[in-house]
């Protein structure tokens, strides 16, 4: 059978990291889907720009929307970041009837709900596994693997840049703006890294859980968000001391008056697991009625890591592909139709 054609919107850290990873295990790839899969096209704003990756087969251009209108493209990959334009190419992907995968949390969180019942008028997956927690496959877990269970609460390590920097600050005393230039420079950090160390982005993937956690709207603008910009060396230092370690956390919990959704720096004792998570490595806590506790730990951003999150999606959409119609699973994070408005 030949191998499904991608379309990849954005040649950046995840875009070379997905391009590296398929080529690398390309036949494994192959035969997990059941087809395999090649990148065609793909846009970037300068093409002179040396690349982490192998782009001698791929047709290259710097207008987005020229993948996305590319015929032979049958699934289109969006790793550009941000709303604009990228709101526009997945609406005009879904509109000629292309699935979709994306690592786009801002996207997912702000536009969402229109994205979503779009894909589902025209019978479209859009998957975004890599928008939350980089490499940790946590919204199949909850999705999937937690499906028997009333979710109770969930909370986590959800910046993988303001979890480095704190790491550092504690543990090698650097300063703040050191740590953040290097985390830009290790391609951790998001375009505008005030997403990062304002909590936006931790806001951004907290939204995107508690959809999938409980069934409700996509709702960025109930989170309390706070980030880690006034947090000094001598808070995370007086924390050790006392026996803490602060830890910028996402929370998303069930309560009488309906879902609670916050992103802060919290104190957490040493002896904690989570407590233990450092660097860019992130972790998430779910809590199900029948499983109770469960623990995903894993980067959580760069190349690599990030590519596996894309790499999986698409395999998930080609082995949809090449299913029976019929028994198609949708990936969406909810149905349109069955939308519960919990007050958050
Ligand atoms: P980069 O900034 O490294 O890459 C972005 C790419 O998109 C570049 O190739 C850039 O072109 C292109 N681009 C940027 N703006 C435009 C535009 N207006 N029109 C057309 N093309 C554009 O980003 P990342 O790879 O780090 O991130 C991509 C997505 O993945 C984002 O949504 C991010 O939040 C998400 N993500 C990132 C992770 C990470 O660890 N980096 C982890 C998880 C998710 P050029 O190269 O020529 O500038
Ligand atoms: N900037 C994000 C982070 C990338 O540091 O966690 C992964 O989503």
């Amino acid at each position: 059978m030949k191998p499904v054609k991608v379309g990849l919107l954005g040649l950046g850290t995840v875009g070379c990291g997905t391009i590296n990873v398929l080529t690398r295990n390309g036949d494994e790839i192959a035969r997990r889907a059941g087809r395999g899969i090649q990148v065609v096209a793909a846009s970037a704003r300068d093409l002179k720009r040396p690349r982490n990756c192998d782009l001698s087969a791929v047709r290259l251009c710097t207008d987005p929307f020229e993948v996305v209108n590319d015929p032979d493209v049958e699934i289109v990959v969006e790793l550009i970041g941000g709303t604009k334009p990228a709101r526009e190419l997945v609406l005009a992907a879904i509109g000629q009837g292309k699935h979709v995968v994306t690592a786009n949390k801002a996207l997912i969180a702000l536009h969402g709900n229109e994205i979503f019942t779009a894909a589902q008028e025209k019978g479209v997956t859009v998957a975004f596994e890599a928008a939350v927690a980089g490499g940790i496959p946590i919204i199949k877990a909850i999705r999937e693997g937690l499906s028997g269970n009333r979710i109770l609460w969930l909370a986590g390590i959800i910046n993988g840049t303001g979890n480095f920097i704190l790491t550092e600050m504690r543990d090698k005393g650097r300063e703040f703006a050191d740590v953040l230039a290097e985390a830009q420079r290790l391609g951790y950090a998001e375009a505008d890294p005030t997403f990062d160390v304002e909590g936006i982005d931790a806001a951004h993937k907290l939204t995107i859980l508690a959809s999938i956690a409980f069934g409700i709207p996509l709702q960025f603008d109930k989170v309390y968000t706070e980030g880690i910009t006034r947090i000094t060396r001598e808070d995370v230092g007086y924390a050790a001391e006392l026996g803490y370690r602060i830890k910028h956390l996402g929370v998303a919990r069930r309560t009488e008056q309906g879902i609670e959704l916050r992103v802060h720096p919290t104190l957490i004792p040493q002896r904690r697991l989570i407590a233990n998570v450092d660097g860019v490595m992130n972790a998430v806590l779910v809590k199900g009625d029948a499983v109770g506790p469960t623990l995903y730990y894993g980067a959580g951003a760069g190349a690599d890591p990030t590519a596996s999150a894309v790499v999986a999606d698409l395999v998930d959409v080609v082995r949809a592909l090449t299913s029976d119609p019929e028994n198609r699973v949708p990936h969406l994070a909810f149905q349109a139709d069955a939308l519960s408005d919990i007050p958050v």
